[in-house]
């Protein structure tokens, strides 16, 4: 496959810099908004960056599931990897990238766990099988090649038929405070237009070259 002669020329869209919104958070909003329209994958799923405790960068995929008051929240596993790394560093970058709107986002900022009541709140609306898979899955530990998901999954269900479940405390959500959002928007011959907010008291917009 001839993947160096893989070209698009990006064109779908501009950043209007004479009509810049001055909350960046309002700027997502809108952004996001097109991409929950247009993409055809999850357009809340982000990669999220985290840095280990030897600064090892790590990255996976989460997914958002609210913007509140400023920051952006997703919920996981309190013992995995990322928890680990982010206990140790609150330091974070999420990264979404929409492709068919030629469009990416970067934001930097601290993760912070919300607190146990909203944590309560969305994992009492997840579908049973996934606040199942919770009781189940030590995220991020390894496990038997042969194990057997599907029959622990069987297992649990008989044992939790007709009853509620609880959250389990190892599980909950993380908000990320942004202090940086980069917008991207790609343009023709690679002259890309973007835009960076960043926190200091305020939120000041400059715009970078591409
Ligand atoms: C589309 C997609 C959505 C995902 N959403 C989540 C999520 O919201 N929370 C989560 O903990 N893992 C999610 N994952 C799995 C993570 O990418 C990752 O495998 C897992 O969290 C373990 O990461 P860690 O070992 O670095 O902690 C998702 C993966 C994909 C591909």
């Amino acid at each position: 496959m001839d993947i160096k002669n893989l070209r698009v020329d990006y064109n779908k869209n501009r950043i209007d810099f004479n009509n810049i919104l001055k909350d960046p958070i309002d700027y997502f909003n809108l952004w996001f908004k097109e991409a929950l329209q247009t993409e055809i994958n999850e357009a809340n799923s982000c990669v999220l960056s985290t840095v280990d405790c030897l600064n090892n960068p790590n990255s996976r995929v989460v997914l958002l599931k609210y913007i509140e008051e400023n920051s952006f929240i997703f919920f996981t596993n309190y013992d995995s990897a990322k928890s680990r790394d982010i206990l140790k560093n609150n330091n974070v970058a999420l990264n979404f990238y929409w492709g068919t709107l030629e469009r990416q986002v970067r934001i930097n900022g601290c993760a912070e766990k919300i607190s146990e009541l909203n944590s309560d709140q969305y994992f009492n609306e997840r579908p049973k099988k996934s606040q199942l898979s919770t009781l189940i899955s030590k995220q991020s530990s390894n496990i038997n090649l042969s194990c057997d998901l599907n029959l622990q999954m069987k297992q649990i269900e008989e044992k939790y038929k007709g009853k509620t479940i609880k959250r389990p405390s190892n599980w909950g959500g993380f908000k990320v405070i942004p202090n940086r959002i980069e917008f991207w928007q790609g343009r023709p011959s690679r002259l890309h237009d973007r835009l960076v907010y960043t926190f200091d008291q305020n939120w000041a917009v400059k715009r970078l070259a591409p």
